[in-house]
């Protein structure tokens, strides 16, 4: 990236290409059981000791990007767990990293990482799909419809092993040039409508994550590189190409820093109604007024659902040698912590969706283990049948469960879950499942991976809700094609 010129005199940088050597055959599973955590805001409660706890006060996350190497990393892991709520995956989810070969996934290692970030109660954002660097070896001897249908199968094979389990997608990253045109590269000579191509491949192959556009220089308002791509957003809002986020990378590094319109440009993309993200932030030096300054423009944007820094401590960063981030080499929060903490506390606008109802709490970090609050509800019998219980219930809202059991000596390949919330319920968020609707009756489909359900054999997908607990969800019932 960034061989282009860059305003404020960002340096020019080449990327390390990853290649990846030899055959990877082994295909890790994806941990079947999602714990997702969702902030409920809540301005008027205490402020938060932790980067997460901060964030969320508002409805906002605070995320984290990690290499697999720190999987082994004990002291990346202790901060990991204590400040942070979304992760990003370095490289291993990377095309190159995810089809080395043509038709050849490999997903052990974005795994890895997703498993240890959802058994940690985080979210994954996926980083990325559609790029001009780190590519496939094989897409480098494409060009043409060949390479577009490359590009598009790629979006296909990868989304569909992370369906319904990933709360964000960069579907398609760093397209534009400084100047504000298309970035030269073998994908936009494809056509220009590569990008939205990638777009409405990724929503048919998952609609239930969020779809992103990622680019670094476009902080800056008046800068051209922003306006290009703002003029893409507005056009694709415009026509009904699918596209749910921007990603701003906010890489203050390399020459960049931050400018005083960053504001205005959030709240411009934001009024495209799409959500808008600090995705890769870095600061050089960790200036703890940048850092603050661009905390407080997230945190006065409604739509700005959260910051994640590219790394955790200096010896994380791709830029070390800046010391761009808010832990040092041993793992001290840096002052540029404590101006970020503040900034989150000192949010005044809450992410919209994030504090119905107005008096709802924090939701626990994790999962509450409290035992069920209401007597089991079972549906009719049929081929499927499907139970629910509350596994967990705080002030204003609560987490369920529903069992599906295939009751017949059939294998079922596929099943629904009826049910109706109760007035005043509404879903959060919802895992091991697709659902639709929110409110009131709503239906809920298997996932990919877990549809298939022998003689006897039981699958769960769970929820969290807002709303009372007292009424359990009711008319619920299950049916198999
Ligand atoms: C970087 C990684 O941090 C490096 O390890 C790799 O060698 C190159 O890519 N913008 C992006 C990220 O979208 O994917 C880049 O990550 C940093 C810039």
């Amino acid at each position: 990236m960034n061989e282009a010129p860059a305003p404020q005199g960002r340096h020019t940088r080449g990327r390390v290409r990853l290649v990846a050597g030899g055959a990877i055959t082994v295909v890790t599973a994806v941990a079947s059981v999602v714990v997702a955590t969702l902030a409920h805001a809540d301005l008027s409660g205490p402020p938060g000791t932790t980067l997460k706890a901060a964030a969320e006060r508002s409805g906002r996350y605070f995320g984290a990007a990690m290499g697999g190497d720190r999987l082994g990393d004990s002291g990346f892991l202790t901060i990991a767990n204590r400040e942070f709520d979304m992760m990003t995956a370095v490289n291993e989810m990377k095309p190159d990293a995810t089809e080395p070969n043509r038709g050849q996934f490999t997903f052990g290692a974005g795994d890895a990482i997703y498993n240890w970030a959802v058994q940690h109660g985080m979210r994954v954002r996926g980083h990325t799909l559609a790029w001009h660097a780190q590519q496939p070896r094989f897409w480098g001897s494409l060009s043409g419809s060949a390479l577009r249908q490359a590009m598009i199968d790629h979006i296909n094979g990868v989304m569909a092993h992370y369906k319904g389990k990933l709360a964000y997608w960069d579907v398609v990253n760093e397209a534009f040039a400084e100047n504000g045109s298309r970035r030269s590269s073998n994908l936009q000579s494809t056509g220009n409508d590569w990008i939205e191509v990638a777009f409405r491949a990724a929503r048919a192959a998952d609609p239930s994550v969020k779809l992103c556009y990622n680019d670094y220089n476009i902080e800056n308002w008046s800068y051209a590189k922003t306006q290009g791509v703002y003029n893409m957003i507005r056009d694709f809002k415009s026509r009904g190409v699918p596209i749910d986020c921007v990603g701003l990378q906010t890489h203050f590094t390399g020459g960049s820093s931050l400018p005083s319109n960053f504001q205005t440009t959030l709240s411009s993309f934001a009024a495209l109604d799409v959500d808008v993200a600090l995705t890769e932030a870095d600061v050089t030096n960790a200036s703890p007024a940048q850092y603050q300054g661009l905390t407080q423009a997230c945190t006065s944007v409604p739509r700005c659902v959260g910051i994640t820094t590219w790394g955790i401590r200096d010896s994380d960063s791709w830029r070390g040698s800046e010391n761009p981030l808010l832990f040092d080499r041993n793992s001290n929060a840096k002052p540029a912590y404590s101006a970020v903490v503040n900034a989150l506390n000192a949010a005044t606008t809450t992410v919209p969706g994030s504090s119905t109802p107005p008096s709802s709490p924090s939701t626990p970090s994790t999962p509450p283990s409290t035992p069920p609050s209401t007597p089991p509800v079972t549906g009719q019998p049929g081929a499927c049948t499907a139970t629910y219980r509350t596994t967990g219930s705080w002030g204003g809202g609560f987490q369920g469960e529903v069992t599906v059991t295939n009751n017949g000596s059939a294998t079922l390949t596929g099943w629904t879950v009826n049910l109706t919330l109760a007035s005043g319920q509404s879903l959060v968020n919802l895992w091991n499942g697709i659902n639709s609707g929110g409110s009131g009756a709503i239906s809920v489909r298997n996932a990919a991976y877990n549809g298939s359900l022998g003689a006897g054999a039981s699958t769960t997908f769970g929820f969290v809700a807002n709303g009372s607990s007292s009424t359990a969800p009711g008319d619920i019932s299950c049916t198999s094609p």
